[in-house]
């Protein structure tokens, strides 16, 4: 990754907003009659979010929260913190928590966990990407836009040390 060169595009803007389509009518049909509550992860998923909840025709909150494994480089730490909480409570709600990409699955165990704790009617999980070469930690996934294979995945919101996140593509790191 040192000369941190942009691939080709693996999905383009067109393509990802056809999935947000998708997966925004999927999620009205399943909570029908109901509200749901999106908590989108920052800063990644709000790219993502913003697409999927346009197209989303049930009454819908939106909420966020930093949860961070990371540290600014592309290897997990392995401890997960919870840097920004959430600003409403989701006691009784259907909590769906909006990812950009699962890659182990560490940050996204210990946050579905710390949300489930306060009693939320139900949540799932809704992510754009989808790594599951990398699983380490048991987390699935309900709403997954793409599956993607072991790369260092860029634009659409994530990003290489803050880097790429305004891409309107998703591309990756050639090494
Ligand atoms: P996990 O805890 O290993 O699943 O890591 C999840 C978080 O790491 C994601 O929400 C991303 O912020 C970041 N991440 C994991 N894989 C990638 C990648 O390929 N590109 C950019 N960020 C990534
Ligand atoms: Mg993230």
């Amino acid at each position: 990754m040192e000369n941190n060169v942009v691939g080709t595009i693996l999905f383009t803007e067109e393509q990802i907003q056809q999935r947000a389509k998708e997966l925004g009518k999927q999620i009205s049909q399943d909570y029908a009659g109901e509200s749901v509550y999106l908590v989108g992860t920052l800063r990644g998923a709000v790219v993502w979010m913003a697409d999927l909840m346009k197209n989303i025709t049930i009454d819908t909150e939106i909420d966020f929260v930093v949860a961070s494994s990371y540290g600014s480089g592309m290897t997990t730490s392995g401890v997960v913190k919870m840097k920004k909480d959430l600003e409403g409570n989701i006691y009784g709600k259907n909590v769906i928590i909006i990812e950009d990409i699962i890659d182990t699955g560490t940050t996204l165990k210990y946050l579905k966990e710390r949300l489930a704790d306060r009693n939320p009617k139900s949540i799932r999980i809704c992510t754009l990407l989808d790594k599951p070469s990398r699983r380490v930690a048991d987390v699935k996934a309900e709403y997954i836009g793409f599956e993607v294979e072991n790369l260092f995945i860029v634009g659409y919101g994530l990003d290489y040390d803050q880097k790429y996140r305004n891409l309107p593509y998703i591309s990756y790191l050639e090494g």
